[in-house]
């Protein structure tokens, strides 16, 4: 079954949301409450596909893991050697950071396993993950072109190294901290550039000793986690969707609850407020290791701007809506050192310039970027290529077309936001779905 987004021209977004809750936080809450000793609650878990997945994979490794009500879990641990082999393949749907984490868990288990994923996911680089973690000892296979399925060969003995990352992953940094939890001796990640740092932060909330210094993460294997409380905050990557299509669409003015705005993460927000947006965050506070805030956003005009390279790992996965943000705004929007786009869900560089292209904005592709001219977007039909961010990206378009908007493939956005359409539609887009076998 298929779904398309039927959008109706103009609108404004206005009101009091609060987004679901952070992928990023929510497999990493279930990851660990998994692996702790003893039981974890966690409130505010996001039930997309994407989270569900890595719930799947636990509970086929026979941990108990009571079913989710509105976002709250509880898990009962099986403590770092309590897993057991899964009787089938590990289905991680459309997600790599599901794929990349659990495979720095599996490489390090006693048995045998297999991860797979859906089309999108088997043509994305595990290189990445796989290099390290077999450097470290692990023993797992790619398919040909070094993509999935990962075949895992359990019973390796894992020894902690030192490793620079030559990508800005957090799913590496992960991987290699998860697998590290295991290895002999001190596993040390660097990065070049700055990434999301919420494993670090929640393997302290789990009473784990990990240091910061200098770039390079560090923690000794053979420790213990303790089950917790977590409360995970408002996607910021949800929200962004809201809080471009606010400052995009004439007379709108919209209040986001409890969005996560973790300084590793929240490159979106000083980008859009350079280019002009009126964003205030209000209400800062700190929860579990997390920064939470509420945001105000209210329509004005944005101007477009060079984005500077060392912030592209700080706003990743913001770039399709940022990149209508750009269309709408007056002059130009560049951004270069941004070739990872090309190996997320889509290549999102090619997939949003085609789109904006057919929707009549002025974009030049580039191997590492794109530059965007401001100026009108028209109606027509848009491909999303299956991702998500980018059907929700091209949804907030409508706010500003000149004529309606279709936008193909959209099943996917259950993966990251289910309810997208019902809060968008009660915010003020004109949107509605269309299902095709
Ligand atoms: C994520 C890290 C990012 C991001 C992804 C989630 C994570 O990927 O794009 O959506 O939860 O660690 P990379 O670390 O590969 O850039």
């Amino acid at each position: 079954m298929t779904t398309d987004y039927l959008i109706e021209p103009g609108g404004r977004l206005f009101g009091r949301i609060r987004v679901p809750g952070d992928k990023s936080i929510s497999h990493r809450a279930l990851m660990l409450g998994a692996l702790g000793d003893g039981v974890t609650h966690i409130e505010g878990l996001l039930q997309g596909q994407d989270v569900l997945a890595t719930l799947a994979a636990f509970r086929a490794m026979g941990v108990d893991i009571v079913e989710p009500q509105a976002g709250h879990l509880t898990i009962s641990g099986v403590g770092l050697d309590g897993l057991r082999r899964p009787g089938h393949p590990l289905d991680m749907g459309n997600s790599g950071t599901a794929m990349r984490l659990m495979s720095g868990i599996l490489a390090a288990q006693p048995f045998d396993s297999e991860l797979v994923g859906d089309s999108s996911l088997h043509k994305r680089p595990m290189r990445r993950v796989v290099e390290p973690l077999n450097a470290m000892g692990a023993c797992i296979k790619t398919a040909d072109g070094d993509c999935p399925p990962l075949s895992i060969k359990g019973g390796q003995r894992l020894q902690g190294i030192d490793y620079v990352m030559p990508v800005a992953s957090a799913q590496v940094k992960s991987a290699l901290l998860l697998a590290g939890l295991y290895a002999d001796g001190v596993t040390a990640v660097t990065e070049l550039a700055t990434t999301r740092d919420h494993t670090e932060r929640m393997l302290k909330g789990f009473g784990y000793d990990v240091s910061t210094a200098d770039h390079t993460v560090r923690l000794q294997g053979g420790g213990r986690l303790t089950g917790c409380d977590i409360q995970v905050p408002g996607d910021l990557s949800s929200a962004a969707f809201f809080l471009v299509g606010a400052a995009i669409a004439p007379a709108s003015t919209l209040q986001l609850e409890g969005v996560g705005v973790n300084p590793t993460r929240s490159g979106v927000l000083t980008l859009l407020q350079r280019m002009g947006a009126d964003v205030e965050l209000h209400h800062r506070r700190e929860i579990g290791g997390e920064m939470i805030a509420d945001i105000h956003v209210r329509h004005s005009r944005l101007r477009g701007i060079t984005i500077p390279e060392d912030e592209v790992s700080l706003a990743i996965d913001e770039f399709p809506i940022l990149f209508v943000a750009a269309a709408c705004a007056d002059g130009d929007t560049v951004l270069r050192g941004a070739g990872e786009l090309r190996v997320k869900e889509s290549d999102r560089i090619a997939v949003m310039a085609m789109g904006l292209q057919q929707l009549g904005v002025t974009v030049q592709e580039m191997a590492d970027g794109v530059t965007i001219r401001g100026g009108q977007i028209n109606g027509g039909v848009v491909d999303t290529q299956g991702d998500h961010r980018v059907a929700m990206a091209f949804a907030m378009a409508g706010l500003r077309s000149q004529a309606p908007l279709t936008i193909g493939a959209c099943e996917n956005v259950d993966t990251s936001f289910p309810g997208f359409v019902e809060m968008a539609a009660t915010a003020g887009l004109g949107i509605r779905t269309v299902h095709a076998a």
